[in-house]
Formats: C-alpha cells, structure tokens, sequence
C-alpha cells in the first residue's frame, strides 16, 4: 500500500471511555479527538493515569469506547513496553509467529521477509538467537520488527523505551523516526521521556483523559 505522506490513517472522533471506580466512573477518555498521519510521528505525553495507555488500547481495537468512532486505514502494529517476547522461540520465530496468527502459511519467503525486518532493524544475523542471548534494546528492536511483519500502516507504541537507559531510548526512537518517513506509517509514541520528543512530528499531551494540546 502506498500513501502520501499525510493521510490519516487513524481517527477518533468524540470518542469517550468510562470505567467503574466504587459508585462512581472515572472517564479515561473524556470526549477526545486525535488523528494520526502517514509519515508522521506524533508522540503522546501526560502523567501517569491520564489516558495514554487507554487511547492506544481504543486505537487498537482492544477497547470498545462508550461514545464515539474509532477509524482506521489499513493494519495496526503494537510495540509494548516490555517486549513480550516468547523465550521457547528463537529470534526468527517470533516474527514469524503472527504469521501462524493470521492464517498466513510460513513460506520460505516470509522466512525471508522476517529477516529483512531484523536485518533493517539492525539485528542482522541474529535470527538464530533465543531472546536471552538479546541485550534490552535488542529485543525492543526485535519487538518493533514483529510489528511489521503485518506491513501495518499504524504503528502505536505505548513506552517502548522505559526499561532503556538515556542513549539506548534515543536510538530506538531514531529507528522508529526512520522506519516511519521510509514506511510512511502513521506512529503513535507513548513516553514519559521529554528528552524524545524532537524527534517527533507533533506532541499532544493528555491530562485527565481530555487532549489538552
Ligand atoms: N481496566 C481498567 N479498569 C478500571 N480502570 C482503569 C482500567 N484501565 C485504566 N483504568 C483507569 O483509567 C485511567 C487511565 O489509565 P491509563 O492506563 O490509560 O493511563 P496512562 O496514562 O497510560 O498511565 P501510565 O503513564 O501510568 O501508563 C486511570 O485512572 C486508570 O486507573
Ligand atoms: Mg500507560
């Protein structure tokens, strides 16, 4: 799929979301619009319990809002923050695994196509490795590779970089920068890192579920 950098490729309009607290409900998203853009990189900030976490879970389906509309423009890939790496599997096999997922045979040319991602990621010849042979920012790099096995148009990440050090977070951020403008994904970069956010298109900050820049 190609797109010109710019198109939205995820909206949500008006979109609210409500979770019982005692005899109250507390809204995690309070009537919030956001979209996000081909080739760009819009990072999220805000303190904890604001609603970041909750406004990529709705981004990606996994919640279903109260109100509003939620739309998307092709396939979503998910980077967490720890990896949720499966440590039975080698390297290669976790990319390939969603394949298995989705139905998709695992042809010799999806072998290949797992290793270019490691390759582009910079985990070339690593296929082979189990994911305690990996340093912290290699399996970030192998977690942002298994989400592209899907070619996905959305990229969401909810702080991938929280368990890295200052210099390590910069450089998975740059690759998601890059993977981003050569991809032309639209990424969503939950962090708690201020120091990040040059390296991205736009900033939005949420307090008490409601977007406030
Ligand atoms: N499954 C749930 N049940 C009840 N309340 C929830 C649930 N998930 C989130 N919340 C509440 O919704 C609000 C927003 O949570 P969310 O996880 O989106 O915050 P966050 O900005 O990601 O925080 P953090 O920076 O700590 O990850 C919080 O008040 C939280 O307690
Ligand atoms: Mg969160």
């Amino acid at each position: 799929m190609t797109l010109t950098t710019g198109h939205t490729i995820l909206s949500l309009n008006d979109v609210s979301v409500t979770y019982p607290d005692g005899d109250r409900t507390v809204a995690a998203l309070d009537h919030v619009h956001f979209s996000a853009h081909a080739g760009e990189l819009t990072a999220v900030v805000g303190e904890s319990g604001s609603g970041k976490s909750t406004l990529l879970s709705v981004a990606a389906g996994l919640s279903v809002p109260d109100t509003g509309a939620v739309d998307v423009h092709g396939s979503t890939g998910m980077v967490f923050q720890s990896a949720n790496l499966l440590p039975a599997l080698t390297v290669r096999e976790q990319l390939l695994v969603t394949d298995r997922i989705r139905g998709t045979r695992i042809t010799r040319d999806r072998r290949r196509h797992a290793d270019s991602l490691l390759t582009r990621v910079g985990l070339e010849g690593f296929g082979d490795r189990r994911i305690h042979q990996l340093s912290g920012g290699q399996r970030q790099r192998v977690n942002i590779a298994r989400a592209l096995t899907g070619d996905p148009s959305l990229l969401l990440a909810d702080e991938p970089t929280s368990a890295l050090d200052h210099a390590l977070s910069h450089r998975i951020v740059e690759l998601l920068r890059d993977l981003t403008t050569e991809r032309g994904l639209a990424s969503v970069l939950v962090t708690h890192d201020r120091s990040l956010l040059d390296h991205a298109d736009h900033v939005v900050e949420m307090r008490d579920g409601q977007l406030v820049s």
